[in-house]
């Protein structure tokens, strides 16, 4: 008699609109990109599409880097591969926190050994420049790390006087775009950033579970000081260096470099499918342009938040520096933030976000971003979330949120005619 396995049926995921602070759903050209045929990792096609993907990134993150690829992984597997790759341990890295990622950033950098100083600001609001120079100027770091968009208190650091003051001042600065990069503006080279990661499940509107990142040369210099490559795929000849090798074989970066480069050094296998939902991510971005893509998250957020006020409900944070595609909204006294979101996900099918730590039942993080970020989108969150609090007892203007918001956006669409 054969045996039964436990096999499940088949798969059949409801299907939600994902208007958190990310994942959020994927373009339907990303998921077609996926399911497309395994390639070798050398097959001369698919070393081809490493190439475009390099080129590809580089125009998302505004920046000339030769070395612009892919880390396999979520985001935090590109945060792990810069650190552990440019820190040794005793090195004085400065952390600037305005929310939880900033607290990634330093439990990252100590396991690295850093000697870490954090510099932090109040939830729901950002550093002003001079804060961060005068922390720099105090403690001379050798690498500053901050994040761009902290999805958890829903802020946005401006980077450009940073960026500026580091390169004058002999430090590197490394940023985790994990939550802005294709949403927000964020240029790279102009704004003097060293090296930054990201991930593809925010503005990027791909899966999870592929890393985009940018070095520039003084990284690279950094990295291949401690390039000790794998004993069994070392060229003959080759020396190690005497820097102190990176402590991770899988996030060494400086054998990634060698993976993307020329010589294609035999690494780990790269993730192909992730690799054609990566390249599609830019193409799909590049092909609305930059600029466009910026500006529908701008018009589709500020709509949200519109809406969200017409409701009577506060939003979070500095207004001045708010995400481009994510907004906190403050839970109203007596509301059980927990039963409208299981409202609005089991009734509507949409999900929007909790958050974490001191913010925690505090607020929800409604998100607008890449594919998602659409009027339609907009309304049906606005008129879910009306309908959810109203069945939960908390009932806000009539329609006032719909309304609001087709109006900002009719308002815009006569500024453009
Ligand atoms: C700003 C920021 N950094 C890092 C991460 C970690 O990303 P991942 O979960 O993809 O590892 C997130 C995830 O939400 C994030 O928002």
């Amino acid at each position: 008699m054969s045996k039964t396995y436990e096999i499940f049926e088949d798969l059949n995921p409801p299907e939600r609109l994902l208007m958190g602070p990310g994942p959020v759903d994927v373009y339907p050209s990303v998921l077609r990109a996926i399911a497309s045929p395994m390639l070798g990792q050398f097959d001369p096609k698919f070393t081809e599409y490493m190439d475009q993907v390099m080129v590809l990134f580089r125009q998302v993150f505004q920046t000339d880097n030769n070395w612009t690829f892919l880390i396999n992984g979520t985001a935090r597997a590109a945060i792990e591969a810069c650190l552990v790759s440019m820190v040794e341990p005793g090195d004085k890295v400065l952390v600037p926190r305005f929310g939880r990622f900033g607290f990634l950033l330093t439990e990252i950098a100590q396991r690295c050994g850093a000697d870490v100083i954090t510099l932090d600001a109040e939830w729901g609001s950002v550093f002003q420049p001079e804060q961060i120079i005068e922390s720099i100027k105090k403690h001379s770091p050798k690498i500053v790390t901050i994040v761009h968009g902290d999805t958890s208190t829903t802020m946005a650091q401006p980077l450009q006087e940073i960026g500026q003051f580091c390169r004058e001042n002999g430090a590197i600065l490394y940023v985790d775009a994990c939550a802005t990069l294709g949403g927000n503006d964020l240029q790279v080279d102009k704004w003097q950033i060293d090296a930054v990661t990201a991930g593809l499940q925010k503005c990027m509107s791909g899966p999870p579970g592929s890393a985009p990142t940018t070095l520039n040369d003084r990284v690279a210099k950094i990295v291949n000081a401690r390039k000790h490559i794998e004993v069994g795929i070392k060229p003959e000849g080759y020396k190690n260096p005497s820097g102190r090798r990176i402590s991770s074989n899988y996030f060494d970066l400086a054998m990634l470099m060698d993976y993307w480069s020329p010589e294609r050094l035999n690494h780990h296998t790269e993730a192909t499918n992730m690799l054609y939902a990566a390249r599609e991510c830019a193409r799909v971005l590049l092909s609305e342009g930059l600029e466009n893509v910026f500006e529908r998250h701008k018009l589709a957020n500020n709509a949200l938040r519109v809406g969200l006020e017409a409701m009577d409900l506060k939003l979070f944070g500095d207004e001045a520096y708010r995400m481009t595609n994510v907004t906190g909204v403050v839970i109203p006294n007596g509301v059980d933030g927990e039963a409208i979101r299981h409202c609005m996900l089991n009734k509507f099918n949409i999900e929007i976000g909790t958050s974490f730590g001191a913010l925690h039942g505090k607020i929800w993080r409604i998100g607008a971003m890449g594919h998602v970020c659409r009027k339609i989108n907009v309304l049906k969150c606005l008129d879910a979330l009306s309908q959810s609090l109203k069945k939960n007892g908390y009932s806000t203007p009539m329609n006032a949120g719909v309304q609001a918001a087709e109006g900002y956006y009719a308002l815009a669409e006569q500024k453009v005619a």
